[in-house]
């Protein structure tokens, strides 16, 4: 399966690259597939995202996928963010061949792990937010 113009689209000119000075949720996951990594920064202003950009050691499907999720979150509230799914945003994309699959995981862990930094630097537990998001290190990536 070849990729579509859309995956194309956002892996040569991916959206929101970088970092953010003074981030108010940072978070780095590692995809125990293929080793990749990808960390993602998020500023939160009244609970919702009014920036975020992303940084990964990953390959194009990773680009693409992490791309298109910072489109969707950006200016959305958390609790809109924590529900995007990894297969939304391949529907967004018109898809990924299946063996592409994991690497759309990386994004939504991202995103997820950059939330319950932002809680945890608020003083407040993020697991009844968030869930458990696996460390970097526990994955064995590196
Ligand atoms: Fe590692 Fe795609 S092969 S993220």
């Amino acid at each position: 399966m070849a990729y579509s113009e859309k995956v194309m689209d956002h892996f040569a000119n991916p959206r929101n690259v970088g970092e953010i000075e003074n981030a108010d949720g940072i978070g780095e996951v590692g995809n125990s597939k293929c080793g990749d990594i990808m960390k993602m920064y998020i500023k939160v202003e009244d609970d919702v995202i009014t920036d975020v950009k992303f940084k990964t050691f990953g390959c194009g499907a990773a680009i693409a996928t992490s791309s298109m999720a910072t489109e969707m979150i950006k200016g959305k509230s958390i609790g809109d963010a924590l529900k995007l799914t990894n297969k939304a945003v391949m529907e967004a994309l018109d898809g990924l061949p299946p063996v592409k699959v994991h690497c759309s995981v990386l994004a939504e862990q991202a995103i997820k792990a950059a939330i319950s930094d932002y809680y945890t630097k608020k003083g407040i537990d993020p697991e009844p937010f968030v869930g458990k998001v696996p460390e970097c290190d526990e994955c064995g990536c590196h």
